[in-house]
């Protein structure tokens, strides 16, 4: 069942390009322009009225959920919060009526999660799932939803639900944008559009950084320590990868937004430091620049992330990773992928487990 990959993780990194396309298969018409989906459609008044929309989730699902808030605000200007689950349920939060939760989970099982929209459900709140297992415990206790389609998600460490998290909520923010006007016509369809050419980017991507990847995979088996650095829609994806690498490699990891790093981190950048910087042409460009000469001041190594064709960054840079260009706001969708192959293959040559990893579970039931 693992269609000869060696590994569940490795087979699901690889069926992206077609679990991205399920997820937006029906939804996503972009010759008549439209996205369709029932669940939001049918509460559009609820979403429309909304006092501000709270993202509850935990893990992978919750980076999902940062980049959420990015696109929502951005495309449909509703204020967004987004929080663990576990300290949502315990802080007494406040909510109305008038606020929608939106429910994020691979598994639908996890019980923070669930008990987070037990508590929301309870004051009133509109509840919506985003689930990839059907039927499972949260998928049935929200009032409306979307699966993701991704297909079973073996391996432990999340990769294809991650992306197809993505792409839903970018369904999302741009389906309401479209409908409360804030997303003005020209802009929706050239978003669309965008957004239909990222399952094959992505196969581009697999093609073109399998082999890249692992050579430079090899070369960090025995790092003890690793930053990853992104900027506006690409902090949380850097989240994602270094919670990648924690998870199959044991190797520490933390994600940071590029310009945090002089407030501390910094401090830890001498020549033993890999730094994973994703800095695609669009998106805060300049700046990660800036962010790149500071590290490279420090001797850090580098291994960056960014488009095809790319110079300044390159130049600077020990290792370049380099993707497809697309919108800003879909590009952790495409730059993930390289950064989940990363985390594989260091995790493969250390001779972990990486669809087992030591000390966790595919769906956390317990608090
Ligand atoms: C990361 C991972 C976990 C889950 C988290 C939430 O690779 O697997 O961090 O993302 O436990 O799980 P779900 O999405 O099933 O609620």
């Amino acid at each position: 069942e693992k269609s000869g990959y060696e590994h569940f993780m490795l087979k699901e990194i690889f069926e992206q390009p077609k679990s991205v396309h399920d997820t937006m298969r029906g939804r996503l018409l972009v010759d008549e322009g439209v996205i369709k989906m029932a669940g939001i459609w049918d509460h559009i008044e609820r979403f429309k009225n909304a006092n501000r929309i709270i993202i509850i989730a935990c893990g992978t699902s919750w980076h999902a959920g940062l980049i959420g808030e990015y696109l929502i605000e951005e495309y449909a200007r509703i204020p967004v919060e987004v929080e663990y689950a576990s300290e949502f349920r315990y802080r007494n939060p406040i909510i109305t009526d008038k606020d929608v939760v939106i429910a994020i989970s691979q598994s639908g099982e996890t019980a923070d999660t669930m008990a987070a929209l037990k508590l929301a459900k309870e004051r009133g709140a509109f509840i919506y799932g985003i689930c990839n297992v059907v039927d499972s415990s949260i998928a049935r206790i929200t009032d409306a939803g979307s699966y993701t389609h991704a297909g079973p998600e073996i391996g432990v460490a999340s990769t294809k639900a991650f992306t197809a998290q993505l792409t839903i909520l970018s369904l999302i923010a741009l389906k309401l944008g479209k409908h409360n006007g804030n997303l003005g016509n020209a802009e929706f369809m050239s978003l669309i559009a965008e957004l239909d050419a990222i399952p094959k980017k992505i196969e581009d991507v697999l093609s073109s950084t399998h082999e890249l990847v692992q050579n430079i995979a090899k070369d960090f088996v025995n790092a003890t320590n690793f930053l990853y650095l992104g900027r506006g829609y690409n902090y949380p994806a850097a989240l994602e990868g270094a919670l990648k690498l924690k998870e199959i490699s044991y190797i520490h990891a933390e994600g940071y937004p590029a310009a945090e790093m002089k407030h501390g981190p910094i401090a830890l950048i001498d020549e033993n430091m890999p730094i994973v910087i994703i800095a695609p042409k669009k998106g805060h460009y300049d700046k990660i620049v800036s962010n790149v000469q500071e590290i490279k001041a420090r001797k850090g190594k580098v291994i960056s992330v960014v488009n095809i064709g790319d110079t300044q960054v390159s130049e600077m840079s020990d290792y370049v990773i380099e993707i497809p260009e697309t919108s800003e706001c879909f590009s952790p969708i495409i730059a993930s992928v390289p950064l989940q192959l990363l985390a594989y293959y260091i995790a493969v040559y250390r001779g972990a487990n990486v669809d087992q990893p030591r000390n966790l579970a595919k769906s956390v039931t317990v608090e």
